[in-house]
């Protein structure tokens, strides 16, 4: 038994067509999720055959349900009809089918199951996903990396909300000399330490286990102050008084670089924006895509200048913010 490989791209579905396709990829990768599909693909490569011995799934549906894991880019082939999943992708697919789950509740409370804007939501669900979360910013952090290599080589980076810390790795690859802390919460950071480590980078980075509303960060310490898809976590005031306490922690001239899905940013898919604030009210209390013009006063009240926006070229439609502290303070 073997599962085809898809030759042809995907095409762009719309209406009935993309509901009908969004719903049984879903439903696809639930099933997986709770067959334990997921796991044994993540446990090693199994072929069909293995998921009727090891998951109980019938002999027609096992090459099936490979077909779709490996269309929608759940898994991949690795030869013989063999698959393995891709990396996070069982604790994502759990997610998914919690979130579902829960979604009725949260449009009638306004409770999130899970709120990953609370320290104990965000130390459940981060160390499974924040992986799977890195992979997916790979492409942006690569592009943000050559702004901000250009503009001004930093010696020193704070990453808030580090996570996988693919902002920092890929400035890392390009910066030979610059030194990281990556910060983030105790139960999430030995996930940070593994990835960096995987990446050969450890020596140059230091993990800063704290939360960053009550860390006590050093005064004029960093060059760069990375705070990569942080903001759309948190309400107006939390974003107020977190951008000030982090501006503090800049030397004069240094930079602040945010890394967010903004609403505004060059006409982005209306579907695509739509799913991901409702996403966030799901998964947060407050959490909310914030535009560009709030951004741009919370970094004025922050006494941070010449405020520049870089809309990045990529899936998904990230956009690069940059101020600067003034060399000398106002
Ligand atoms: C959406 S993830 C972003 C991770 C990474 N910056 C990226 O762009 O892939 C948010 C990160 O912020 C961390 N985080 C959330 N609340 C935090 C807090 N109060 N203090 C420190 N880190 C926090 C989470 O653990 C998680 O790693």
């Amino acid at each position: 038994m073997t599962a085809a490989v898809p030759s042809s791209p995907p095409r762009p579905a719309t209406g009935s067509d993309f509901l009908a396709e969004a719903a049984t990829a879903t439903a696809a990768l639930a099933a997986a999720e709770r067959l334990g599909v997921l796991d044994r693909l993540d446990r090693g490569p199994a072929d069909a055959a293995a998921l009727v011995t090891d998951c109980g799934l019938t002999c027609r549906a096992a090459p099936l349900l490979l077909d779709v894991l490996a269309a929608v880019g759940a898994a991949t082939p690795v030869g013989d009809g063999s698959y393995r999943a891709v990396r996070g992708i069982r604790r994502l697919g759990e997610m998914l089918r919690l979130t579902a789950a829960g979604l009725p509740d949260v449009l009638r409370s306004g409770v999130p199951a899970v709120a990953t804007d609370t320290r104990s939501g965000a130390e459940q669900l981060y160390p499974g996903t924040i992986d799977h979360l890195g992979a997916l910013m790979a492409d942006a952090a690569a592009q943000a990396a050559a702004h901000l290599a250009s503009a001004a080589v930093p010696g020193a980076v704070l990453d808030v909300g580090a996570g996988a810390a693919p902002w920092s790795l890929a400035l890392a690859h390009r910066l030979p000399r610059c030194r990281f802390t990556a910060l983030d919460l105790p139960a999430v950071l030995a996930t940070t330490r593994t990835t960096v480590e995987a990446a050969g980078h450890a020596t140059r980075f230091t993990f800063l286990a704290a939360d960053m509303f009550t860390a006590d960060l050093p005064t004029a310490a960093y060059d760069l102050v990375i705070v990569g898809n942080v903001c759309h976590l948190f309400d107006p005031s939390a974003n107020r008084r977190l951008l000030a306490r982090l501006t503090r922690t800049l030397r004069p001239g240094g930079t602040l670089a945010i890394l967010d899905i903004l609403p505004d940013s060059r006409g982005t898919d209306r579907r695509w924006l739509a799913l991901y604030a409702l996403g966030l009210h799901a998964r947060t209390t407050s959490g909310q895509v914030h535009p560009y013009a709030a951004y741009q006063e919370w970094l004025a009240e922050a006494f941070l200048v010449s405020v520049r926006r870089h809309d990045l070229p990529t899936t998904p439609p990230l956009t690069l913010l940059t101020a600067h502290l003034p060399d000398r303070a106002p």
